[in-house]
């Protein structure tokens, strides 16, 4: 079916995410600590399991946070009111509906700058959203974090939306980094949304990472069947198994890969072999778990001062607002 619409969408590739994928691995798996980045996860197939993930009963994260936003949908336009949104991690984009449903509602133009790492699912979310919504400016880009908010095409207001606790998927350094980099391209008054999984009793947690259909761990081992394909490697998916617990010290859900024998893996494109030792791992993924006040005042040493923030009956996730006051204000005081 086509669709007549006034706009094209338009999806911008900045960097070559393949090139990268080459490097990372080379380094990440002569480490003591095997670990590789999580944005490799997103490939094709990696993010149709994410989405899958997210129906999950034990994955109370995006269904609680739905449940969040399309209560106070309206409360977050009263404060932002038009503006451009631009969307890190912008997956299928089902959350955001509930934003530009809103927008439609009182007649704001709707810009939209969706990025994501995977070019398959920005095409396929941009295609749908411009059929939704025919009125619709989309600019995407294909491409991690940094790289798109170094590449945001101009706007006069910014609403930057960092939903599904993707926070977390940061290390605090990393976290540091990506904030000097958010605020270096914000302009005062834009605004940032952050979606974020709070602390819970440690049952809850890991079993939203250990759902019991095996969708968690066929994801995480969807990165090993990605570097067989993409970097000729030969890793046996039946030898390794998916790992999830919770470090209580840290906050975090820790994700790894666990070598279930003594083995030599080969890499052609990369000419690697990497031993493993029986039970040895490769870090994949962290998810860190949220302290609101602690994050308030983390943000606010950056000149982001929360407006609003909103909880679901039990608490589990917290969606705040905050407007971006300007650096030099913020250091003023
Ligand atoms: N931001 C999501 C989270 O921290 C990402 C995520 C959920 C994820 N499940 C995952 C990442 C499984 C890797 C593997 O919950």
């Amino acid at each position: 079916m086509s669709v007549m619409s006034p706009h094209d969408c338009r999806i911008h590739v900045p960097i070559p995410i393949r090139s990268q994928l080459r490097a990372d691995v080379a380094r990440g798996l002569c480490q003591t600590q095997k670990a590789l980045p999580p944005r490799y996860f997103y490939d094709a197939r990696g993010s149709q399991l994410f989405e899958q993930i997210c129906q999950q009963p034990e994955y109370y994260l995006t269904r609680t946070e739905r449940a969040i936003l399309q209560r106070h949908a309206a409360d977050i336009l009263d404060i932002v009111e038009e503006c451009s949104v631009v969307e890190l991690g912008s997956g299928s984009a089902v959350k955001t509906r509930l934003l530009f449903d809103e927008s439609v509602r009182r007649g704001y133009h709707l810009h939209y700058v969706p990025i994501d790492i995977s070019e398959s699912m920005l095409r396929k979310t941009a295609q749908r959203l411009q059929a939704e919504y025919a009125q619709m400016r989309i600019e995407g880009l294909v491409a991690d974090y940094l790289h798109g908010l170094a590449a945001l095409p101009a706007a006069s207001r910014r609403l930057v939306l960092f939903l599904g606790s993707n926070l977390g998927n940061f290390t605090p350094a990393e976290q540091e980094r990506f904030f000097t980099q958010l605020v270096a391209v914000l302009q005062r008054g834009d605004c940032l949304v952050l979606g974020l999984d709070l602390r819970k009793p440690v049952e809850i947690l890991e079993a939203a990472y250990n759902d019991r259909a095996g969708v968690t761990a066929a994801f995480n081992l969807n990165l090993l069947r990605r570097l067989n394909r993409e970097l000729r490697a030969n890793f046996d998916l039946t030898t390794f198994s998916h790992l999830a617990f919770y470090n209580r010290q840290l906050h975090q859900i820790e994700m790894h890969l666990r070598s279930e024998i003594a083995q030599e893996v080969a890499i052609a494109d990369l000419g690697m072999r990497v031993p493993f030792r029986t039970g040895e791992t490769i870090h994949t993924e962290i998810s860190r778990k949220f302290d609101a006040e602690e994050v308030r005042t983390q943000l606010h040493a950056y000149g982001l001062q929360e407006c609003a923030a909103w909880t679901d009956e039990r608490a589990w996730f917290l969606v705040a607002l905050f407007r971006y006051a300007g650096w030099k204000e913020s250091h003023e005081r």
